[in-house]
């Protein structure tokens, strides 16, 4: 595990420096992404990079970590919809390779579809992450099993409060099941790049990081993955 640490804009160039190396040695790359806060700064980065013509998606693809059910794409709290407006409009990416799960009217069968597709896209190269405040990476909650490719998951409580910021502060609008990809499938991915930021962050990246590896915190089973990096601010890593 190699950790970074820095202001919060600086991570963000720095992961968006990872993208720009792995971009130009392999432009038919594969991108594991995520949404939420966290990598809000980065993907303007990206955006930046794009723009200067320093950058260029047009031969990736992209792979989602997940997507609320009961959400489709134009819902502005759905995860495609985040995807859309933070990123894919405003790169040259072509949108017919980019993939989030789809969170209306999927069986868990069609959920598992999802990873035959990575795998026959060749793999994820690059995971991109963030951690819930209970140690979530992509939607697995506390307890899942280690050994899941994608599946439908119930939102653990503590995470239907934290994201109910993005749902006007209102409990009942968050959806309360989610698609996401599964351990199994971000552990396959190559290389894994998390970022995390701000004090409320701090408890849990110490128990993940430096606790035992455990599903009662589903971060920490990337104390095993072989090329993980942990980049984040100063409040973030000051337990650590
Ligand atoms: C998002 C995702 C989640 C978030 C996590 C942190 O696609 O899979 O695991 O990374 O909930 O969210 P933020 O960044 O909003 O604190």
């Amino acid at each position: 595990m190699k950790i970074i640490q820095d202001t919060q804009r600086n991570c963000a160039r720095m992961a968006a420096e990872e993208y720009r190396k792995l971009l130009g040695e392999n432009p038919h790359c594969v991108l594991g992404l995520a949404t939420g806060s966290t990598p809000e700064m980065l993907y303007e980065e990206l955006v930046a990079l794009c723009k200067a013509g320093k950058l260029s998606f047009k031969d990736v693809t992209t792979y989602n970590l997940d997507e609320y059910v009961g959400l489709d794409g134009s819902h502005p709290q759905s995860y495609r919809y985040f995807m859309d407006s933070h990123l894919f409009n405003l790169v040259d990416i072509d949108k017919t390779r980019t993939h989030v799960p789809c969170g209306i009217g999927v069986t868990d069968e069609m959920a598992a579809h999802y990873d035959d597709e990575i795998k026959q896209a060749g793999g994820v190269d690059l995971q991109l992450l963030g951690i819930g405040h209970d140690g979530h990476i992509g939607f697995n909650e506390p307890h899942d099993a280690f050994d899941l490719g994608t599946h439908c998951v119930d939102l653990a409580q503590e995470t239907i409060e934290a994201n109910k910021r993005f749902f006007d502060g209102n409990v009942d609008l968050v959806p309360k099941q989610a698609y996401t990809m599964g351990i199994r499938t971000i552990m396959q991915a190559r290389k894994v790049l998390m970022v995390v930021n701000g004090a409320g962050k701090a408890e849990i990246v110490k128990k993940a990081f430096f606790g035992p590896v455990t599903p009662e915190v589903p971060a920490s089973i990337l104390q095993l993955h072989p090329d993980f990096i942990l980049v984040g601010d100063e409040e973030a890593l000051s337990l650590i």
